[in-house]
């Protein structure tokens, strides 16, 4: 019982965050035209720290990996808004099908699995940049 509503309440405040934030956002996209330099909320940083950022990063050794999907340019200008759309696009995609981190390194190490709450929190996320980037 105390469990379901503490569950409830973690809910209720990422869904205000997730509004907030697109909200927030939004505002930043229509006030200008140049390529955006995507803004990673404090929560979705952390989880692509622990679980993306090792194969998907500028310092990540694999090539395809780096190639397909980087973190580290969604913010720094070197995409343009429909190539980050795409991206996010393809975000949304991998983690509907649990695709990502792969089996392979989850076999390794187990730790590095989305948990739910993760998996909803990047989805929102990604779902939300690839709105706004569309509406351009
Ligand atoms: C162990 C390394 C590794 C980790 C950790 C990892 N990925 Fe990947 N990711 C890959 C590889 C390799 C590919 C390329 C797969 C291919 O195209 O065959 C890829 C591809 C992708 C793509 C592009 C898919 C496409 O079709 O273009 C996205 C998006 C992605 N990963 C998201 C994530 C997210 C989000 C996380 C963290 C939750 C993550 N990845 C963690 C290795 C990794």
């Amino acid at each position: 019982m105390k469990t379901k509503f503490i569950s409830l309440i973690i809910l209720f405040t990422v869904s205000i965050g997730l509004f907030s934030f697109s909200e927030n956002n939004k505002e930043n996209y229509q006030n200008s035209t140049a390529i955006e330099l995507v803004d990673i909320p404090e929560n979705v940083k952390t989880i692509l720290d622990n679980k993306c950022m090792g194969c998907h990063s500028n310092d990540a050794k694999g090539g395809k990996s780096k190639m397909k999907m980087n973190f580290d340019k969604i913010s720094d200008g070197s995409y343009s808004n429909g190539k980050l759309a795409s991206k996010f696009g393809k975000m949304t995609k991998v983690l509907g099908k649990n695709k990502m981190p792969p089996k392979k390194l989850l076999a390794k190490y187990p730790d590095k699995k989305l948990t739910p709450e993760e998996s909803k929190i990047l989805m929102g996320w990604a779902t939300e940049q690839r709105l706004v980037l569309n509406k351009e």
